[in-house]
């Protein structure tokens, strides 16, 4: 039977806090929208809602901590936000600049690095979550006498043009080559899908890592 009095609030317990829930939540805004005090609210139930910072647990957006990374066989300590992506640590907080930011959004490959010695989109991993993980960048494959077979590869079959993309294709062409040996064209051009050339250098990228592939075999 339906009576005049108010409807019961169904917010389901799970989404309360506090015995606070949205109904209340509604009837607090309701009131500082017509002229309640700025910045506090009464509920239904009488509690004050201030907008005065709240112990949220978290560490807020702006403050920073410092992590360590194990990069290239050695161990960076570098101070980041609980949002900075594994790219901006590498690129601003250890200047490791040859990983290229070009989409931010897992789109393009330019800023693959290898994790744990897979490829990855660093612009998609936060910094924390690399904690404990081996990670290595375009830096870290040459030794002081030469060039890792890919990129001299790259080098000798010119297979760039402004180069932006370069690092990330290099990195996902010595993942495949780790995992695959002697890659099959058709299994080269799955490996590199996600690495994206704007120049269209692709057929001299192919052959270099193919190339590269034969020396290692040699
Ligand atoms: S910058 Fe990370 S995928 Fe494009
Ligand atoms: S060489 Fe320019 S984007 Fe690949």
């Amino acid at each position: 039977m339906q009576t005049d009095g108010p409807a019961p609030d169904r917010t389901p317990a799970s989404r309360r806090s506090g015995g606070f829930s949205r109904r209340s939540f509604l009837k607090g805004a309701s009131i500082a929208a017509v002229g309640g005090p700025a910045g506090a609210a009464a509920t239904a139930g009488g509690a004050i809602l201030t907008d005065a910072p709240r112990d949220t647990g978290t560490i807020p957006a702006g403050q920073l901590r410092e992590i360590a990374l194990r990069v290239n066989g050695v161990e960076r300590r570098v101070a980041v936000e609980t949002r900075t992506t594994l790219l901006d640590a590498l690129r601003d907080g250890l200047d490791l600049t040859g990983t290229k930011k070009v989409c931010d959004r897992g789109a393009c490959g330019a800023c693959t690095v290898l994790v744990d010695g897979q490829p990855t989109n660093s612009c998609l991993m936060l910094a924390h979550d690399a904690v404990g993980r081996e990670i290595t960048t375009i830096e870290g494959l040459a030794s002081d006498a030469a060039l890792h077979p890919v990129q001299q590869a790259f080098v000798e079959h010119d297979a760039l043009q402004c180069g932006f993309c370069t690092p990330g294709f290099v990195m996902s062409a010595v993942a495949c080559l780790g995992k695959h040996g002697k890659p099959s064209p058709a299994t080269l051009r799955h490996e590199l899908a996600g690495n994206i050339c704007r120049c269209g250098t692709y057929g001299r990228i192919f052959a270099a890592v193919q190339d590269a592939a034969g020396r290692a075999g040699r």
